[in-house]
């Protein structure tokens, strides 16, 4: 039985897509913990309700959200000034939010709704944030991938933003691949600066994921599960996430892969350390951020 502490006090956590599903319960786990939370929601309406959900059924008062559509750049570097106005520092950074999408969408910034949401997002929030993350004495940085990156051999750089024959399963998955591969590079170039980072995945839940298509490809989401015997419940898919925020077992772990509080092997595609530098330039090139400096005091 792996080993989680009875309390966060003091911490301060961020969750995106903490508006529901996975990221909620993940919320409110911490916040049991006694952490400080921030949650990340677009939803001012359902952002407070969270909010309000969390204090009251934890009574934990540190409980706070911010409001970003992490599809927009625009929107995740007005996150990161709002975060940085008010915190000094980041203990815990949880990249939750993702979707998946049946038929193709481009975001104001003209890429791919899936590579920008589930991908580019976890990596330009993790950028603006590191100077918070490392005026933490042992910050963690957690993505939630999922077990789907498998199905996907490896980036498409030919076309990255899937303009041709966009097929709603393949580009999730290549944007799960992307959250390990992210995690591998960042995890290399984060050595020696006390900031871990680990990917995971959640397991098959019964969450939001997939109402954005309509309730059919909902159902087929769960039904997928229920047919595999793997389908579990939000605290249950949220447990893995906590854990890497939370145990001791973990301290100092960096650039692996979970599934069940365990270290897994991830696909092959996933070690390809020319790809994982490939996606990690293109990436600064398409959010206009700098390589960052990665030494241990920030300048
Ligand atoms: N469900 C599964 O079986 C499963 C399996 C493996 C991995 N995962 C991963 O787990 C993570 C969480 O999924 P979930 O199952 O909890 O799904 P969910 O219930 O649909 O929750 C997704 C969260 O992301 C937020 N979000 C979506 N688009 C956003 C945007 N443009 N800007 C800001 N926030 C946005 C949603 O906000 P709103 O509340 O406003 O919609 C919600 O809070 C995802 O990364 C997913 O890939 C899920």
């Amino acid at each position: 039985m792996a080993d989680i502490p009875q309390n966060m006090t003091g911490k301060i956590c961020m969750v995106t897509g903490a508006s529901s599903g996975i990221g909620q319960a993940t919320a409110l786990a911490l916040a049991h913990l006694d952490a400080t939370m921030i949650i990340v929601g677009r939803s001012q309406k359902k952002s407070k309700n969270t909010v309000q959900m969390i204090k009251k059924a934890t009574g934990n008062v540190n409980v706070d959200y911010l409001l970003a559509d992490l599809s927009t750049q625009k929107e995740l570097f007005q996150l990161a000034e709002n975060f940085k106005n008010r915190y000094q520092r980041l203990d815990i950074l949880v990249n939750n939010a993702g979707a998946k999408f049946v038929k193709r969408l481009e975001t104001v910034d003209g890429l791919e709704m899936s590579f920008a949401l589930n991908h580019l997002a976890y990596f330009i929030l993790t950028m603006l944030l590191l100077d918070s993350l490392k005026n933490s004495n042992e910050a963690r940085i957690i993505n939630v991938s999922s077990d789907s990156h498998r199905s996907c051999p490896g980036i498409n750089f030919n076309d990255l933003q899937s303009a041709n024959n966009y097929i709603g399963k393949q580009a999730y998955a290549q944007s799960k691949l992307a959250n390990i591969l992210f995690t591998y590079e960042l995890s290399e170039r984060l050595k020696g600066t006390g900031v871990t980072v680990n990917a995971l995945t959640p397991g098959g839940v019964a969450s939001n994921f997939c109402k954005n298509n309509g309730w059919i490809s909902w159902m087929k989401h769960i039904t997928a599960h229920i047919l595999a015997l793997n389908l579990i419940g939000l605290a249950e898919a949220a447990r893995t996430a906590v854990f890497l925020a939370t145990s001791s077992e973990v301290m100092g772990i960096s650039g692996q892969y979970f599934s069940k509080q365990k270290s897994i092997r991830s696909s092959a595609a996933c070690y390809d350390k020319e790809t994982a530098n490939r996606l990690w330039r293109i990436s600064l090139e398409l959010s206009g951020l700098a390589e960052p400096s990665l030494s241990k005091i920030n300048v």
